[in-house]
């Protein structure tokens, strides 16, 4: 894949620099630099309007397109659960946090421009979104302050060698709970990706409507994996600790 650099030059175009790398949205919006309406400025012109050095932002472009820090680099079945934990709290909640009510900002902003033209798919994907997006944060709570601690303290448990103790609740209780709403949560998902035809954005679809397609599809590959790492790592780990603490 060649670098942000050998394909853009200071003379590129701003709106062609987001089509090219959907991506790079997120730097644009950063440093409050036009790539709708007003997108069709040459980089330099764009950059020096809001004294940015052009390096830094394709910089941080290039930092953009990448997947996400962490994915699949560390086999996370070996190793304490607490550290899985911090690993998913820093990557795919933190993550959560900041693109949740970004989404939400650029879906409302299409709806206003183009919802009446796209009226089979817009309604129902804000619908669809805002659910979501409300789920996820609760789903996010439940696990920061009810199931993580539990594990945490079941591990500390482990390691101080004194046995199951008075546990609060059993870690199976939560777990499904939280099972069953990463279900709806993957429902939701393959619902949006039915109206968006695949995250394929319509012949005239603006920038900002394609940046959302763009995001909304790597929302769709980070929970993918926020869940798999749950569901297929913590949580059988975490029952598994906690069987072996209760004894024969
Ligand atoms: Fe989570
Ligand atoms: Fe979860």
């Amino acid at each position: 894949m060649p670098t942000t650099r050998e394909t853009i030059g200071n003379e590129t175009l701003v709106s062609a620099i987001v089509r090219s790398y959907p991506a790079s949205v997120r730097v644009f919006q950063e440093y409050g630099i036009d790539f709708c309406c007003g997108g069709s400025k040459p980089l330099s012109e764009a950059c020096r309007e809001k004294d940015v050095s052009i390096d830094r932002l394709l910089a941080d472009v290039e930092k953009a397109r990448r997947p996400p820090e962490g994915a699949g680099t560390r086999d996370w079945n070996a190793g304490p659960l607490g550290e899985l934990i911090d690993h998913i709290l820093d990557t795919h909640h933190a993550y959560l946090r900041t693109e949740l009510p970004r989404l939400a900002r650029m879906l409302a902003q299409v709806i206003e421009k183009h919802g009446e033209k796209h009226s089979e798919s817009l309604p129902a994907l804000d619908e669809t979104y805002t659910g979501l997006k409300k789920e996820l944060t609760d789903h996010m709570w439940k696990e920061e302050n009810v199931l993580f601690p539990l594990v945490k303290e079941l591990e500390r448990t482990q390691s101080s060698g004194s046995g199951a103790g008075p546990q609060r609740m059993p870690v199976s209780a939560p777990i499904m709970v939280m099972e069953q709403e990463h279900e709806a949560a993957a429902a939701a998902m393959r619902k949006m990706r039915r109206l968006t035809g695949d995250y394929t954005p319509p012949e005239d679809a603006c920038n900002t409507y394609r940046a959302l397609l763009d995001g909304l599809q790597r929302f769709e590959a980070d929970t993918h994996q926020h869940i798999h790492l749950e569901n297929n790592i913590l949580f059988p780990k975490a029952i598994e600790l906690q069987e072996s603490l209760s004894g024969p």
